[in-house]
């Protein structure tokens, strides 16, 4: 099978919506390879809120019109699928979880999963979260780290994954963390690879060293998470992990998932869980160390309400500007920068003809800098999101995305994500490195490309 299967190869008819020129004969493909988010930016600006790229023989659409967006991914939903080249990818390691399942299986497991992950739910988890910023803070100051330089990307990667181990299945993935995160870091980067390659047939299956690197990476992981499965299947442990949530689920014929789809499963929580939010946190990071302005002011609301310790769920609320900064970095750099759909009948958008088959693609990271919707776009401003202010146009700040399909982790991250800024920074000052550069990296999240580099500093 190939990932583009289905896809429109030809779409050049009066009704069709315009395009970036190119005589290049692999299209936009170069451009999307050298700077996939310069590309879509581009397209946003010089054609409109609906254009149309080319790879190679294959033709998509960039939708950055915020009323059309919220409409595909709410109203339409129906009309359009996951069965996108990207996804189809993804399904190959992660089969058919909840991120990349469809129809009947994705409504039952989401019904099964939803549970777990209402605000009641997470407050219980807020001691995992808790103990974990803590963990970290201690161990920066360490003898044996002694405030030295540290890669905040990678520290927020081993903690988010500890957080993903302990809260939503129950088990200490400390030992196999970075192993874990070795192998989900090389995977996404393949897919990255094979997204931007100029032959799209190239799958998996041809034994290149990377193919054959990335089959290992896969034999790793599901190592880890079988042991994981297996583990909670003997002892279940006290605690209503989502994990034994799904394996004391049962159909109508009162039957337990299988294993292979209880592997899907956790493997998605995994990688949507850690990766996504890993990056909110580093880029968070990132974006207070370069405006001095708003980390005095982010360092007085946490002053003003903390004494030393990670905030309890009460005090998250009295938190309001920390979740602000959190909010504004996530819409300068959206973890999730892009999503896609298919078009499973003919549709048409912006008055433009969608054929069947045909690809659209949603960028959070372009709706959010979307110059219409946004004042001083690239300025870094958290008061955007103050309590006295009107809120984002519907469809243009959609770090989560909106409908049936929208994250499920939305309120999971928000908590983590606040819990960790709050306690970190209540202690340190976080400082980059002067000469290092940071580079956003569109992966399957967006990442910065060699980490973030940064001096820890007691206040
Ligand atoms: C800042 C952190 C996060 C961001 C920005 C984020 C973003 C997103 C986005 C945009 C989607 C929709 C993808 C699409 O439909 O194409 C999504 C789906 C999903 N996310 Fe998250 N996510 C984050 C954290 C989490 C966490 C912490 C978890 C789990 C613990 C999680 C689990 C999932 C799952 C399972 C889905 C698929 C839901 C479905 O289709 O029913 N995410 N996420």
């Amino acid at each position: 099978m190939s990932y583009y299967d289905g896809m429109v190869m030809r779409h050049r008819d009066t009704s069709a919506a315009p395009t970036l020129p190119t005589r290049n004969l692999l299209g936009h493909q170069p451009n999307f390879k050298a700077d996939p988010l310069g590309l879509m930016l581009r397209a946003q600006r010089e054609v409109g809120d609906l254009a149309q790229l080319r790879f190679g023989p294959f033709w998509f659409h960039l939708l950055s019109d915020p009323a059309e967006v919220y409409s595909v991914l709410v109203a339409k939903h129906k009309k359009y699928s996951k069965r996108t080249p990207g996804y189809n990818m993804l399904s190959q390691v992660l089969g058919q979880g909840l991120l990349t399942s469809e129809g009947e299986l994705w409504r039952r497991q989401r019904r099964v999963a939803q549970p777990a992950f209402h605000k009641a739910q997470i407050v219980g988890l807020t001691d995992v979260m808790r103990a974990a910023s803590e963990d970290l803070a201690d161990s920066l100051e360490s003898p044996a780290r002694n405030f030295s330089v540290v890669d905040i990307a990678q520290e927020m990667s081993n903690i988010t994954l500890r957080i993903a181990g302990e809260t939503l299945f129950g088990v200490d993935l400390t030992d196999d963390s970075v192993e874990v995160s070795g192998s989900l870091d090389r995977m996404m980067k393949g897919f990255m690879r094979m997204m931007a390659s100029p032959l799209p047939m190239l799958n998996t299956s041809i034994p290149l060293p990377r193919n054959l690197r990335m089959k290992r990476d896969i034999t790793e992981l599901d190592r880890v998470v079988r042991e994981i499965i297996s583990e909670r299947r003997k002892d279940p442990g006290d605690k209503p992990t989502l994990l034994n949530m799904f394996i004391n689920a049962r159909d109508e014929d009162g039957k337990g998932m299988s294993d292979t789809q209880l592997r899907d499963e956790v493997l998605t929580m995994l990688l949507a869980g850690h990766e996504t939010t890993a990056n909110a946190l580093a880029w968070t990071f990132y974006c207070v160390s370069k405006h001095p302005e708003v980390a005095r002011r982010l360092e007085a609301e946490l002053d003003a309400v903390l004494d030393g310790s990670a905030p309890t769920t009460e005090q998250l609320r009295e938190l309001p500007y920390t979740t602000q900064v959190l909010k504004e970095s996530m819409r300068l750099y959206p973890p999730a920068w892009t999503v896609g759909r298919r078009a499973e009948e003919g549709d048409e958008i912006a008055g433009y003809r969608i054929p069947k088959g045909g690809l659209v693609l949603m960028s959070p990271y372009v709706l959010h800098r979307h110059p219409d919707y946004w004042e001083n776009p690239e300025g870094f401003d958290p008061d955007r999101f103050g309590p006295d202010k009107t809120p984002p146009v519907r469809g243009a700040y959609l770090p989560f995305i909106v409908g049936p399909r929208k994250c499920i982790g939305e309120h999971f991250a928000m908590t983590e994500a606040v819990i960790m800024i709050a306690t970190l920074l209540s202690r340190y000052r976080l400082e980059l490195i002067p000469g290092h550069a940071v580079i956003p990296e569109p992966s399957v999240t967006l990442r910065p490309k060699n980490g973030i580099k940064m001096r820890v500093r007691r206040r």
